[in-house]
């Protein structure tokens, strides 16, 4: 079979798009297939049709790439692709569309409200503390949290700009304290199963960038060392969340738990159609401690966007 990786991009999550492409086409080529690796520009489409593969692994992150854009193109061009479709990734990739798909469905997630980012510097959307994060991007890229002595709600921060700021829009989300955990699903000959769930515990501040793809500024811990209610109830919002939206493939669903609170202490924060595949990332790693090593995860993606 003839692969094509799509990877790169423009996105703002080009590099670990990168990483994640390079991971899966070495690990394809490994497996014996013929692998073209395609660096995402403009003429996408061109490219494609000349090299006509029999599939395509979409190893994108961020927009273009997660958001339905490439899907739908790969959907008019008539070639298979991994993960999920156009319509599950338009909506997935925006995380207050998300919540409303998720919410009625009794999946709990935090109450969001779109903001202008300019009126930030007029008056505090939500009390403090709360969260700062562009609708549709990966990674952490532009997600601020708000505390009671920031001052991003304060004029005087329009001399000192947040990273929050590039963007006209953000959802504002009251933070949720307490731990960061997250769940993989995989879809397989039996249907989708989820592969358990890692704890991210960080030194310092929040599960930013910089701790995602810094080797050992996070400590991944898989799995959880969570009581077996909240790990059963973790995997089940995330088979719940791949399910409702559509997904296919893989899906990532992340959470936020605030342990004082037990099982009512627990939100689903999004889930990722286009869960990273870099050395660090955590559906590799969920998947490997589940017995399926990265080269096998990666056959499996193909194999199902196929089947
Ligand atoms: N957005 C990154 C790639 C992730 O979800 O892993
Ligand atoms: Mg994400």
């Amino acid at each position: 079979l003839h692969v094509a990786v799509l990877m790169g991009g423009w996105a703002n999550e080009r590099e670990v798009s990168l990483m994640s492409g390079r991971g899966v086409a070495d690990a394809l080529e490994l497996k014996g297939y013929r692998v073209t690796e395609i660096d995402m520009g403009r003429d996408v489409a061109a490219r494609l049709a000349e090299a006509a593969p029999d599939v395509v692994f979409n190893a994108l992150h961020g927009v273009p790439g997660e958001d339905g854009s490439v899907q739908g193109m790969l959907d008019l061009m008539g070639l298979a692709y991994t993960h999920s479709g156009l319509a599950t990734s338009v909506i997935a990739i925006d995380k207050q569309l998300t919540k409303q798909a998720l919410v009625p469905q009794g999946i709990p997630m935090p109450g969001g409200r779109i903001v202008k980012s300019a009126d930030l510097f007029e008056r505090d959307p939500l009390p403090r503390p709360y969260v700062l994060k562009p609708v549709n991007e990966g990674s952490s890229v532009g997600v601020a949290i708000v505390t009671a002595d920031s001052d991003c709600g304060n004029p005087i921060s329009r001399d000192a700009p947040g990273p929050w700021q590039q963007f006209a829009q953000l959802l504002a989300e009251p933070f949720i304290k307490g731990r960061e955990l997250t769940a993989a699903v995989i879809d397989g000959e039996d249907g989708p199963r989820a592969l358990g769930v890692t704890e991210l515990v960080i030194d310092q501040g929040f599960y930013d960038y910089e701790h995602k793809y810094t080797e050992g500024r996070t400590q991944h811990v898989c799995p959880a060392e969570i009581p077996p209610a909240i790990a059963a109830l973790c995997e089940h919002y995330a088979l719940k969340a791949h399910q409702v939206l559509g997904c296919h493939g893989t899906s990532r669903t992340d959470f936020r738990w605030d342990d004082e609170l037990g099982e009512e202490g627990l939100f689903v924060l999004e889930t990722n159609t286009q869960p990273g595949m870099t050395p660090l990332s955590l559906v590799p790693e969920q998947a490997k401690h589940a017995g399926i090593g990265y080269a096998e995860l990666v056959d499996l993606l193909v194999k199902e966007a196929v089947r």
